[in-house]
């Protein structure tokens, strides 16, 4: 059970959104406590990625309620979402740095987007981020010269350059072998411990999710089928849930 002095920071509520003929979301209820990591698994296609933008108003939906930090996201127009997408940074799947920039430079992007001018402080924070990330030797490098979790974690420092108090992670560890998604979770780990940031965090790695997760959400048919803390997930009786976690597909060579 939720622990009830917990303070909510996201909340959806009945969210529901069709894509063209497609129903992806069928009435989403789910509450992400501040300071919580909060893993989303699921099969592919079922609409973790949807879900997510609709916390920033990426997307919008057909019914239901999005807050976050007491605010209805589906009230607003865009350019009220501003406030919004300050507090809560999304890392896409690929990172999304721009090719043509060093790290650095991306890492300062969303500080001048956001009206920072004075060179010094952005030095200072790019300096910082890069650092809880452990890339202070990296920053003039261009991304075409990272590994794929070097990347990565350029993607994280980005997105707490401007302080968020949230991020949203798609599949932070997806491609990346053992060692180098262990050093991901760590960093998501290590952003809980030292800033109390919230995360809410979707990936297919079972291991990944035993190691970050305080609770876990299964999203199936468009709703959440399974919430729960990672031990409840491990024994829960569902059927679908213990073939998803195992690996099972039912399909016989
Ligand atoms: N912009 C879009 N246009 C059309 N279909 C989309 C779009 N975004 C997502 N979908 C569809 O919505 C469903 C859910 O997608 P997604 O959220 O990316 O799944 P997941 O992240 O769970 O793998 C998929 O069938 C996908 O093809
Ligand atoms: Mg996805």
């Amino acid at each position: 059970m939720p622990d009830p002095a917990k303070e909510l920071f996201i909340e959806l509520r009945g969210l529901h959104k069709g894509i063209g003929a497609q129903k992806i979301l069928r009435g989403v209820d789910l509450t992400v406590f501040r300071g919580e990591t909060l893993v989303i698994i699921g099969p592919s296609g079922e609409g973790k990625t949807v879900l997510m933008k609709h916390v920033i108003g990426l997307m919008r939906g057909d019914a239901g309620e999005v807050i976050v930090d007491g605010v209805h996201v589906e009230k607003l127009r865009e350019r009220e979402l501003k406030p919004v997408r300050q507090k809560v940074s999304m890392m896409f799947q690929n990172a999304a740095l721009f090719d043509s920039m060093t790290v650095e430079e991306n890492i300062a992007f969303p500080l001048v987007e956001s009206g920072v001018r004075d060179r010094e402080e952005i030095r200072k924070r790019v300096r910082e981020a890069l650092e809880v990330v452990d890339l202070a030797e990296h920053g003039e490098k261009l991304p075409v010269n990272l590994s794929g979790g070097m990347r990565k974690r350029a993607g994280i420092a980005r997105a707490i350059v401007g302080r968020s108090q949230c991020i949203l992670y798609d599949e932070p560890t997806a491609s990346l072998d053992p060692l180098v998604s262990d050093v991901i979770d760590q960093m998501i780990l290590r952003l809980q411990k030292r800033y109390g940031i919230t995360s809410l965090v979707v990936t297919h790695d079972m291991k990944s999710m035993y190691k970050i997760a305080n609770r876990v959400a299964m999203l199936k048919r468009g709703v959440i089928h399974f919430i729960g803390t990672p031990d409840e997930l491990t024994n829960c009786p569902d059927q679908e849930v213990q073939d998803f976690i195992q690996g099972r597909s039912g399909v016989t060579a």
